[in-house]
This record gives structure tokens, sequence and C-alpha cells, in this order.
């Protein structure tokens, strides 16, 4: 089959690869109709969350079923499902405490409760390198999906691919990091990042019942995008001093809830890539930094973007000073998938209009290009397979 395959940092190319096949009773494997390339796989092109071997990249899919394991009873040969990012075994003790990025089972090789930077890690997750598992993703015409009872969801005929496909990851993503923050009703939010991952926490922000809801980036495109498609306010840290700006909008307070949906790669000045040299730190924590200093006393922070190292001058004393609750993680995707394919089968949220380009996957080197670069005004990938 032909599969999007990792080779080294900056090289993910169109391959032939071995067809997966049933390894587990538990198995079934997916003809791939959709797939979307996530800002989480931009961390494994740059090289800042190392990977050795080539591997089948992506954690955001969805088919039909073509092959079923034995002892497979939720599912039959001709389902549509989409499938949620973490690999979760339904059993563990995480499984059952509604924990299922922490699944015991699925990372058999690196998990455990450490979390290091080199071993130890949580549940497995599809196409995101060998401590994460080392399961092959769904940037292909077909994938191997285990425990396939627990956590793949069918879809209504009636919908497209794409008003779906972002139940694998970003919708439910940015829904677990508003979730997180336990809105009451008339919160300001400020989501810092407006990739993929911020404009579905903007969508979850209203939704959750924001009175206004600011969205932080540097791309004045993807800033225009925001605005069209979720009618937020909009702040460009390159134009405006973003702390200063969110406090003149709240009485001076600050927002009562900060997203970080931009991670450790933000954008970078020369100098502050030699002080991250220096301080042995990958990527910057310049973002919580900031969001920490935007946040209201008393608020709270969700870190959904992701970080994968230490870092010197960790503010500790602001996060006590102000008494700031901080969230942080892989989304815990099954905990909200059901209600939120309800909300899309309801037409309450719209997620396919986020989309900007659709390509064929053998164009997939071209895609991450332009999303990596920011070029084409390119907000979100979505490949097709088999063209
Ligand atoms: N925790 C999870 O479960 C989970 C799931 C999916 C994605 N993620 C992570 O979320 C993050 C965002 O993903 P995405 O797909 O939206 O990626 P993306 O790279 O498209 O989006 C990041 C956005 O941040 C912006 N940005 C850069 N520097 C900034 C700054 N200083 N201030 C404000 N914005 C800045 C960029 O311009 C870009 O628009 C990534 O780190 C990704 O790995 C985490
Ligand atoms: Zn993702
Ligand atoms: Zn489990």
């Amino acid at each position: 089959m032909k599969a999007a395959v990792f080779h080294k940092p900056g090289e993910i190319t169109y391959d032939t690869m071995p067809d997966p096949r049933i390894e587990l009773a538990t198995d079934v494997i997916l003809k791939v109709t959709s797939t979307a390339i996530c800002g989480s796989d931009l961390h494994i092109l740059s090289g800042a969350v190392p990977q050795k071997e080539p591997m089948i990249m992506g954690h955001e899919f969805m088919g039909i079923v073509e092959e079923v394991g034995a002892e497979v009873k939720n599912l039959k040969k001709g389902d549509r499902v989409v499938v949620p990012f973490p690999i979760a075994c339904g059993q563990c003790f995480f499984c059952r405490h509604q924990a299922s990025p922490a699944c015991e089972n699925s990372n058999y090789k690196h998990y455990g409760p450490d979390g290091d930077l080199a071993d130890q890690k949580g549940a497995a997750l599809f196409g995101y390198t060998d401590l994460y598992g080392g399961y092959s993703g769904g940037q292909a015409e077909y994938v191997r999906v285990p425990y396939a009872d627990i956590s793949p969801r069918v879809v209504p005929d009636n919908m497209t691919d794409e008003q779906v496909l972002f139940l694998t990851d970003i919708f439910p993503t940015g829904w677990s990091a508003i979730d997180w923050a336990q809105l009451k009703g008339g919160e300001v939010v400020a989501i810092f990042g407006s990739g993929p991952v911020g404009l579905m926490a903007q969508k979850a922000a209203w939704i959750n019942g924001a009175s206004r809801v600011i969205a932080i980036d540097p791309l004045n495109y993807r800033l225009e995008k925001a605005k069209a498609v979720n009618k937020v306010d909009t702040l460009n840290p390159n134009e405006v001093d973003v702390v200063e700006a969110i406090r003149e909008m709240t009485g001076g307070r600050g927002a009562d809830v900060c997203v970080d949906a931009v991670g450790f790669e933000p954008e970078r000045s020369f100098l502050e890539k030699v002080k991250a040299t220096v301080h042995m730190e990958v990527g910057s924590m310049k973002v919580l930094d900031m969001a920490f200093r935007a946040v209201r006393r008393m608020g709270t922070v969700s870190i959904m973007g992701v970080y994968g190292s230490p870092y010197d001058n960790f503010p500790l004393f602001r996060l006590f000073d102000k008494g700031i609750t901080l969230k942080m993680g892989q989304a815990p995707v099954l905990n909200h998938i059901d209600k939120l394919i309800e909300l899309v089968k309801e037409e309450k949220v719209v997620l396919d209009d986020i989309i900007t380009h659709s390509l064929p996957l053998s164009q997939v080197a071209h895609g991450y290009d332009i999303f990596n670069n920011k070029e084409e005004d390119c907000v979100k990938v979505v490949l097709k397979p088999g063209s």
C-alpha cells in the first residue's frame, strides 16, 4: 500500500509500505478514506519529538472497516468510523477511570509512571513515534486499529468525511481545553495560537458560554480565518502588547481562562533560539509565560500545545501568587466524543470550515511543506488516499 513515511527530520515522503494485517483478535483493518495533518506531526517533522526508524505518520483519520479480528464485537466490515488518536485498552485502571490517555496497556514497551524524556510515556498514539507505542499511523491507504471495540465510533452515512473527521483529535482537543476550565458562563477566554487546535478551542469556548473569545497569533491570515469562522476578537503579538491588550479588555484583571494552543515550537527570534541552546531547552515556553501573565488571578490556564523539555526559570512564583489552576496533557478524546458527535449531527457546530487544502495522499510532502511553512494561507490539510 501507499503511505506517508517519516524518514528523518525534514523528510516525509509518499512510499510503498507493507499492508497492515490483523495481529490480535481485537484488531480491525481500516481502509482510510480521509486523514489530516496535525500540528503535532510538525514536532516529529522538525525532530523536536524524536523518531529513529522509518514510521507511517498520522493520528487523525477515518475510514471503512475492511477486515475484522475474531473477537471484535462492536464493528463489522463496511462500517464507517472515526478513530480517536490515543490508543486505549478499555480495561485497565486508567481506562476505567475516564483517563484513556494514561492507558496502561497500549504502549507496552515505553509505558511508565514517570513521564521521562526518553522513556515512561503514557498511552500509545497512532503514528507518533516508538516512544508512544510504535504503531503505524493513518496517513496511509490502510491502517491497523487495535482494541477496535473501545475507541472507534460509527458516523452517520449522510455526513461527509470532512464534517466528522476532526472528531478524531482537534475538536475533542479544543473542547478538552475549555472543559478543563469548567466555564460557568460569561467568561473571557483568550486562546493563544489560531491554528487548527486554537480554532476548535474557540468554537468550544462559545458553545460552553464564554462572553468574549480572543484569538492570539502572529499570522494575520490565521487571525482572519478565526474572525471569519468563529467571530472572535483578535490580537497579533507582533503588533500589540498582548498582555496589556487583554488587561485593557477585562478591567485590568486579565482573562478568566487562557488556552495555550501553540506548544513548545512557537515563532521565535534568533536570540530566543540562542538562549534556548545555552539553557539546553528544546523549543520555548514563551507562550506559556504570556498566558500566565494574561490570565486573571485565580484563573485557569489549559495547556494543549505539546511540551517536551524542562525549562529554566519556570515562573512558579507567579502561578502561586496568582493562584492559577493549570491543566494539561493529551486530550481525553473518549470522554467527549459521543457528545461531540451529537453536536455535529445537530448542526450546533461546524468543523469543516477550517479546511483550506484537500490533497491526494500522493501530494503529502507538499501538504507538510505548506502547513509547516504557513504558505498558501494554509490552515488545515486533508489528505485523500487512493488518489
Ligand atoms: N494535547 C493534545 O492532545 C494535542 C492534540 C492535538 C494537537 N496538540 C498540539 O497543539 C498545538 C497546536 O496544534 P495545531 O495543529 O493548531 O498547530 P499549528 O502549528 O498549526 O498552530 C500553532 C499556531 O500557533 C501560532 N503561534 C506561533 N507562535 C505564537 C505566539 N508566540 N503566540 C501566539 N501564537 C503563536 C502559529 O502561528 C500557529 O498558527 C501543537 O503543539 C500540537 O502538537 C496537542
Ligand atoms: Zn493531532
Ligand atoms: Zn487501558
